[in-house]
């Protein structure tokens, strides 16, 4: 069982929606899949409408998540903890304790384009192109990851 922490900066727009996608993908058997923020602004609430609609254009249901903020904990419940930008990476990487933690930290869009440390765009202040443009990064990205995932566990 691999246990997979999405992180953004909000978690409303694109680590809920890299849950959602990645939960699609592989057996349920194989992963734990959770999102976090690395800012509160947003705690407790369900992800942005925009997300909610381009998940359902794809059958995916996500309006069951609720936003929390990323903890130091998360580092001791998970084994990968996947970052959409440099900014996420660094407000995560600020909170590790030892190389372990470090160890644990990945650009999720280096699934594709390896230590290229790519970011997924912000679509939180822009229209709906954006949300559709990060449906499609975060879905290639997922097929990388539940492809190893459903091969090894
Ligand atoms: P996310 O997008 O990090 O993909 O969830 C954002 C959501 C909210 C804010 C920024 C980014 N905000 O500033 O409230």
């Amino acid at each position: 069982m691999t246990k997979i922490l999405m992180v953004c900066l909000g978690n409303i727009c694109r680590s809920p929606l890299a849950e959602g996608i990645l939960k699609s993908k592989v057996f349920s058997s194989k992963a734990l899949i959770d999102s976090a923020g690395t800012g509160a602004y947003h705690n407790g609430e369900k992800p942005d409408i925009r997300s909610i609609n381009i998940a359902k254009k794809h059958n995916i249901d996500i309006t069951g998540q609720s936003a929390r903020k990323f903890v130091v904990e998360d580092f001791d419940e998970f084994d990968i903890i996947y970052v959409m930008d440099n900014s996420n990476y660094d407000n995560v990487i600020k909170l590790a304790r030892d190389e372990n933690d470090i160890s644990k930290v990945r650009f999720i869009l280096n699934e594709i384009f390896p230590k290229e440390n790519l970011d997924v765009p912000d679509p939180y202040y822009g229209g709906d192109f954006g949300f559709k443009n990060v449906y499609k990064m975060l879905d290639e990205a997922c097929d990388h990851i539940a492809t190893k995932i459903n091969k090894n566990g």
